[in-house]
């Protein structure tokens, strides 16, 4: 994949100015300083503030990107020197605290892949950045190339495979919020093959789509 990165100083949101770009290359990258309306998933708002990495990248629209991304994303850090893991689908913890996040916003065959690191401040006390889980620290130009190389390698690759290995949710007992109102609390048993979360609440296997989702403790 070409990639070409246009930096902003500041933008609402890179998801805005990527979708906002005619027509919509493939490969395209659009990274801001800072937003002022930066947005996170689920109506989500993402906190933006400078020193943080926040970009839109233009790709082809796939079943799996979301988790594809969520593992490049992952691998990335690693090469910095960081161990993250993912919370299903894509929220990217260290230690069970937030490092970084992935908005994927797709219209037909082409998606804006959103990603957001923190990188030199923590605009959350319950999450973490880069500058406080390595002693060598990164760039956020650094990372965004990192970010992309991974985008690029990772789409030959058996992604649920990898992204099982990578995932910490398996295992876990969780509290999955599907829609307003309806949740299902249980273990998270697995990862079907279309990225699906597979949740036992003791009654019945809950094959989950989408929603938010919270580690619990074990039950007592
Ligand atoms: C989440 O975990 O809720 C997803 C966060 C995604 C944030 C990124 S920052 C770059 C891009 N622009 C946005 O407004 N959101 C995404």
């Amino acid at each position: 994949m070409n990639t070409h990165i246009i930096h902003v100083d500041r933008a609402s949101s890179t998801q805005d100015v990527a979708r906002g770009m005619t027509p919509h290359k493939l490969g395209t990258v659009v990274a801001a300083d800072v937003q002022e309306r930066g947005r996170g998933r689920r109506g989500h708002v993402w906190l933006s503030p400078r020193g943080g990495l926040y970009a839109s990248i233009i790709l082809r629209n796939d079943p799996l990107l979301s988790l594809r991304v969520g593992v490049a994303v992952v691998r990335a850090l690693k090469h910095a020197g960081i161990v993250a893991r993912l919370k299903w689908p894509n929220d990217v913890l260290v230690s069970e605290k937030k490092i970084a996040g992935i908005l994927i916003e797709a219209t037909g065959e082409t998606a804006i892949v959103g990603i957001g690191v923190n990188i030199s401040s923590t605009p959350l006390p319950e999450a973490t950045c880069a500058a406080a889980e390595t002693g060598v620290p990164i760039t956020r130009d650094a990372l965004l190339q990192l970010i992309l190389r991974e985008i690029a390698v990772n789409n030959d690759e058996d992604v649920i495979e990898v992204y099982r290995a990578l995932c910490s949710t398996l295992g876990r007992r969780v509290r999955v919020g599907i829609t307003e109102g309806r949740q299902v609390i249980g273990i998270a048993l697995g990862i079907d093959r279309d990225g699906h979360l597979l949740v036992d609440d003791g009654k019945t296997t809950h094959t989950i789509t989408a929603g938010d989702c919270v580690h619990l403790p074990a039950a007592v």
